[in-house]
């Protein structure tokens, strides 16, 4: 049986046995669609820096509604600030916390980023009402990292603008160009089995871009001069440079300028 037949097979058992309308409840609308959920669900302690509510649910969980992104709003406008960097500045228009802040895990710090999430509010910015469909894939989605299951990640692939929010941390400088999703994944920059060419390689150019600096006077009076490669252009980084560190100069030794 595949996965996902595997993962429907699930859904539907819960439905005959009337489980799934109650999770489609919590899903969608927050513990409080359920009557007496205090008493049929015993959560895990809440986060530490959100302690001082542990007897206070409902700053959190409103009534008939469940957990709505405006209690979290009310009390971390003061955050706007340090989230309005690139790739977090999603959090002025966002409508949804949930996904992406778990509670109820007791002291660990709240945040997963969670880029599935990302793609189910950004594609229905509108629609307060998640439809029966995208809840359903979001508990297979759930449903499979409860298993361990390994989860496909080309939906966000094809539906997630990369560059947006992590161009500022590109290391190549716009050289390889902007779809960044068809080298990397979404939980790691680190690329399992990738081996940097030889140091003895001469084309460094192809894949690194120089700093601004190099295609100034500066690379004449400095760069030039501290390496004695007084006949190097730009494109020759091998002949200044080692494959560990842009800051490790060819027979210098470590150097950073400021
Ligand atoms: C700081 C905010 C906060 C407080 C305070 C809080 N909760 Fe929650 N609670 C959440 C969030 C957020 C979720 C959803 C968890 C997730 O997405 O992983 C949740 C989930 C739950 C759930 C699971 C059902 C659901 O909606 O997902 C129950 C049950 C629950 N809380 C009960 C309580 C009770 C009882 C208290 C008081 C003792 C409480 N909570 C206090 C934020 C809070
Ligand atoms: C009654 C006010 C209040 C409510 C409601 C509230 N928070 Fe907080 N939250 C705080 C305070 C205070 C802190 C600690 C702030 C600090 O240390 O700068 C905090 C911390 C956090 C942190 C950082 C935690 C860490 O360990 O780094 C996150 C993330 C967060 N809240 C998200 C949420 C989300 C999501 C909700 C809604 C489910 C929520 N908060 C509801 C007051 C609140
Ligand atoms: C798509 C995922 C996602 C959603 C949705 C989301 N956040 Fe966040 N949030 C993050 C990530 C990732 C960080 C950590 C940023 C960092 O460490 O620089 C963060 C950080 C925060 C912080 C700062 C916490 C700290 O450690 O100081 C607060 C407060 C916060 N979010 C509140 C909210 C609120 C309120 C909502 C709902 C309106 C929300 N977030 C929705 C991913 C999300
Ligand atoms: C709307 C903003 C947004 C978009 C679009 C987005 N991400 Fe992210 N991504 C984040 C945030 C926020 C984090 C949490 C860490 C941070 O603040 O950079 C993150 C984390 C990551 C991480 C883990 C980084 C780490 O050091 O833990 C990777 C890898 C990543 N994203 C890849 C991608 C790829 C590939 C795409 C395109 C398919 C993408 N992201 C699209 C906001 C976004
Ligand atoms: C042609 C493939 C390719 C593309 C496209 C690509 N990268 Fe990379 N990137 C790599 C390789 C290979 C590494 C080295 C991975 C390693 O060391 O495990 C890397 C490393 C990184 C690192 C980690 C650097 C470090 O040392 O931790 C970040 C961050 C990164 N890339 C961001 C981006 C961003 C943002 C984009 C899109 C603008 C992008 N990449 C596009 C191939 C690519
Ligand atoms: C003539 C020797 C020379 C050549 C050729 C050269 N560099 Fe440099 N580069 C230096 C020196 C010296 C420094 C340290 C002083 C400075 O910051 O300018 C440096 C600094 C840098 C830094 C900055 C490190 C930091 O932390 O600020 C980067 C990145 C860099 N080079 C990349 C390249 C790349 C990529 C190429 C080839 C496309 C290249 N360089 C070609 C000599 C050279
Ligand atoms: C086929 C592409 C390719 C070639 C050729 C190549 N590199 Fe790289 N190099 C990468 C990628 C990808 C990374 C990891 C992403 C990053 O940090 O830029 C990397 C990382 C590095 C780093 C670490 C950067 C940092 O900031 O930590 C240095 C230094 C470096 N390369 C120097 C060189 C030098 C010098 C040459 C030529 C002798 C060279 N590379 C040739 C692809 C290449």
């Amino acid at each position: 049986m595949s996965v996902r037949a595997f993962i429907y097979t699930v859904l539907v058992t819960l439905a005959i046995s009337g489980v799934a309308a109650l999770s489609i409840g919590l899903y969608r609308d927050g513990s409080l669609a359920v009557s007496g959920w205090t008493d049929a669900v015993l959560p895990g302690p809440i986060s530490a820096k959100h302690a001082f509510l542990s007897d206070k649910c409902e700053t959190c969980h409103t009534p008939t509604r469940g957990v709505q992104a405006a209690a979290c709003i009310s009390c971390h406008t003061t955050a706007a600030v340090d989230l309005g960097k690139q790739s977090t500045a999603f959090h002025a228009t966002s409508k949804e916390c949930r996904g992406c802040h778990a509670e109820h895990l007791g002291g660990v710090r709240p945040t997963r980023m969670d880029h599935a999430t990302l793609l189910r509010i950004g594609a229905f910015p509108q629609n307060p009402n998640t439809s029966a469909r995208e809840v359903i894939e979001q508990m297979a989605t759930d449903l499979k990292k409860f298993l361990r299951l390994p989860k496909s990640d080309e939906r966000e692939k094809a539906g997630l603008d990369c560059f947006n929010c992590h161009s500022n941390r590109d290391p190549h400088r716009g050289l390889i160009g902007r779809d960044c999703a068809s080298c990397h994944g979404l939980d790691s920059w680190r690329i399992t089995g990738f081996l940097h060419p030889s140091p003895t390689s001469k084309d460094c150019a192809q894949c690194h871009q120089a700093p601004p600096s190099h295609y100034m006077e500066h690379f004449v009076m400095m760069d030039k001069m501290i390496t004695g490669q007084e006949h190097a252009t730009v494109n020759q980084c091998f002949l200044c440079h080692r494959t560990d560190s842009f800051n490790d100069i060819k027979d210098i030794g470590w150097y950073k300028h400021h």
